[in-house]
């Protein structure tokens, strides 16, 4: 079988397309024939920058769906034909996250790749209604945007949330908002993309280029009240300004640090406002089969900016790294 491997982290041109032998489910594993995978930004740190404790080949991405092919001795709970996807955390089931993650992509090799074995456990059921170019855009992006808003956040109709920008986590964060009845507001670098983003159903949107007091501007969207939960994915550079818009006893959802990591941040405001700051590390297999459950009654489908030819997954990954995109990359496999 083919998968794509990084052996030297540094560049996406180092991708390399290579011939692996097919491997065999053991007792409860499942074999599954991938037929497409799809990329987030982390995708892009481990190609760049490598995953800590692991040195050799790996098979990147930990995001795709798939037919079950061959089940091993003593499986239950999937059949031989059924359409899964993976679960990020191979680990994580329910409850408390595990103290050791084995996610896809990161500790365990991933999803690009024409064949994976994974546990009986490591795997859900995909919505009927999906391809499975969609339903690859589950595991980390949708059940993150969940986790965050519905898990967690308890999103109730009438509620107002922020996304920032319109990557995979944000335009799923947008579409679960709206099923729920909560009015969305969008910020992106492109006016266009807003335009797609209300298209979706956001009520508002504000272009965080353009309006550097993005926050305000928000405050104003509300009638001065304040949001009552955002999607923070911008990290250091985004969080004051999250701050700023949020409502009294509000929630953040801290999702991702694209703008970094760590800076100075003043603690009044989150006292003063007694904010509620959510850590997010994408979910469980339950928070993915909840999530199912919701985008099968309401027929959701994720949004798929473009869909590449395995052979191209380097130039999915360029698109990703130019921020072209809306929604979610996707790479067809089977
Ligand atoms: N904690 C977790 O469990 C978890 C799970 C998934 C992802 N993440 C993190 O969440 C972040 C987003 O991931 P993703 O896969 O959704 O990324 P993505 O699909 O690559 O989307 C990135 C988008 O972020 C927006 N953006 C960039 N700079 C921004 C800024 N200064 N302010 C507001 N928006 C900005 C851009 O939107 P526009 O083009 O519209 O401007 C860009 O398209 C990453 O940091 C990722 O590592 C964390």
């Amino acid at each position: 079988m083919k998968a794509f491997e990084i052996s030297s982290p540094g560049a996406i041109d180092n991708l390399q397309l290579v011939e692996r032998p097919l491997p065999q489910p053991g007792p409860r594993q499942v074999l599954i024939k991938v037929k497409a995978a799809s990329l987030n930004y982390r995708d892009l740190g481990v190609i760049k920058r490598g995953m800590p404790g692991r040195s050799g080949a790996m098979v990147p991405l930990s995001d795709g769906a798939g037919e079950v092919t061959a089940v091993g001795a003593g499986v239950s709970r999937v059949k031989v034909g059924e359409r899964v996807a993976g679960i990020f955390n191979q680990n994580w089931i329910g409850g408390e996250a595990p103290a050791v993650s084995a996610v896809l992509g990161g500790a365990l090799d991933g999803m690009l790749t024409e064949f994976i074995v994974l546990d009986e456990d490591g795997v859900v059921p995909i919505p009927e209604h999906l391809s499975f170019e969609e339903a690859a855009t589950l595991p980390c992006a949708g059940v993150t945007a969940w986790h965050a808003l519905i898990t967690l956040g308890k999103l109730k109709a009438g509620d107002t949330v922020l996304v920032e920008g319109t990557g995979g986590v944000s335009i799923f964060a947008l579409q679960f908002a709206h099923m729920h009845g909560a009015r969305v507001i969008a910020t992106s670098s492109s006016d266009d993309k807003l335009k797609r983003a209300i298209a979706l159903g956001a009520a508002a949107g504000i272009n965080y280029r353009n309006d550097a007091d993005w926050d305000r501007r928000a405050r104003e969207l509300t009638g001065g009240r304040g949001i009552d939960h955002i999607v923070d994915i911008g990290g250091v550079g985004t969080f004051v300004k999250a701050v700023s818009a949020a409502r009294t006893d509000g929630i953040i959802s801290l999702v991702g640090v694209i703008t970094g990591l760590s800076g100075e941040i003043d603690l009044a405001p989150i006292l003063r406002k007694r904010l509620h700051v959510n850590g997010i590390n994408v979910g469980s297999r339950e928070m993915f089969e909840a999530m199912n459950r919701a985008i099968g009654s309401n027929h959701m489908r994720p949004v798929v900016d473009r869909v590449f030819p395995f052979e191209q997954a380097r130039e999915a990954f360029r698109l990703l790294e130019a921020g072209a995109h809306f929604g979610k990359v996707v790479i067809r496999i089977g």
